[in-house]
């Protein structure tokens, strides 16, 4: 049985590039959307809007944006820091992994109910709320801001002026199951006190 305890969660969570086509009915994403809202924020002024899409078209069409934002400018920006094995994981995920996905959810800030400076702040700890509610079901998911720019991504979702969109997570059961991701050890990273005495 999986170990769902915070711990267990948050050491599963990772980008997941593949999906299958099982569908995520409502109420699972009503649980997600639900623990993303529990997240905190600024004045608490939770000025999230999320859009749940399934239509296929409308699918086909963000993840067409975010191929051409890769293939634009997006692959040529990430190349000189990442990894070989990132950047095909990434490229994989961006030219047809991700439009696997039998959902999107576009997560926006209706800037009307936040300051400018906390717009990205008070979005960011929600969307690490969806993708630990997502783990824990079972769901893979990934952060994604590429395309949050695109005017043809508030076109297609029929966003008024003030609602923003800060980030694109597909969801969807993974096509395979997911390695555990890695991360550097807390201790090479932390420090007593002051910046010269190691953990
Ligand atoms: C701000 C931000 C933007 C990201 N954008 C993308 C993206 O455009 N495409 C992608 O495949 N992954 C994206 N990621 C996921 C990262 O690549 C991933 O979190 C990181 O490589 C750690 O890998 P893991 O989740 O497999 O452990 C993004 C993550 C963050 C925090």
């Amino acid at each position: 049985m999986t170990d769902n305890s915070i711990f267990s969660v948050i050491g599963r969570q990772r980008a997941c590039r593949a999906y299958s086509d099982e569908p995520v009915p409502d109420d699972v994403i009503a649980q997600v959307l639900r623990a993303a809202t529990f997240a905190p924020s600024a004045e608490n002024h939770q000025p999230w809007e999320f859009i749940v899409v399934r239509d296929s078209a409308r699918r086909s069409e963000i993840a067409r944006l975010m191929q051409r934002a890769w293939e634009d400018y997006g692959r040529a920006f990430s190349e000189p820091r990442s990894t070989p094995k990132l950047l095909t994981d990434v490229h994989r995920g961006m030219t047809g992994g991700f439009a696997t996905a039998p959902v999107w959810i576009v997560v926006a800030a209706d800037l009307d109910r936040t300051l400018d400076v906390t717009v990205q702040s008070s979005i960011y700890p929600a969307v690490q709320n969806l993708l630990l509610a997502a783990t824990a079901l079972g769901l893979g998911s990934a952060l994604t801001t590429i395309a949050t720019l695109a005017e043809e991504l508030a076109t297609l979702l029929a966003l008024p002026n003030n609602v923003q969109p800060v980030a694109v997570v597909p969801l969807g059961y993974p096509a395979r199951p997911l390695a555990p991701p890695k991360r550097e050890p807390f201790e090479a990273h932390t420090h007593r006190e002051t910046y010269d005495t190691n953990w």
